[in-house]
């Protein structure tokens, strides 16, 4: 079986089965965006304990590859440091895919990170207001 095969019947796996589906309870971190172009959506929710990434969930609708990708970051950054997080770049998620993407998926693909970015930002400058 070729490569492309193993990594597309991984997104469809995670399409079909989304990882840390849901929402975290009493969450530090929420945030919500679409893709204009498409509508489709996604929220993330995080938990930060001792500057780690102690729970992480997203929901959302769209297509294959915005919430496989979305299903594949939450288990990238889940018990990983908040520094390390932040030094995840769009590239790392591409390859976590796998395969070839037009400029339009590209935008699909990324969904799941500028929420997840966008909201730990966020969290960064509400640290920041109270001073911490
Ligand atoms: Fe909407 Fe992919 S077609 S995010």
């Amino acid at each position: 079986m070729g490569m492309e095969k193993l990594y597309l019947e991984n997104i469809i796996d995670h399409f079909k089965h989304p990882r840390n589906y849901g929402v975290v309870e009493n969450a530090d971190i929420q945030h919500h965006d679409h893709n204009p172009l498409c509508g489709d959506d996604i929220s993330i929710t995080i938990k930060i304990d001792r500057g780690k990434i102690s729970d992480v969930k997203f929901q959302g609708h769209g297509c294959a590859i915005s919430q496989a990708s979305a299903s594949m970051l939450t288990e990238k950054i889940k018990g990983k440091n908040i520094g390390d997080v932040k030094g995840i770049k769009s590239d790392d998620v591409i390859k976590l895919l796998g395969i070839p993407l037009s400029p339009l998926r590209m935008k699909c693909a990324l969904l799941g990170f500028q929420v997840m970015t966008a909201g730990i930002s966020k969290h960064k400058y509400g640290l920041r207001e109270h001073g911490i």
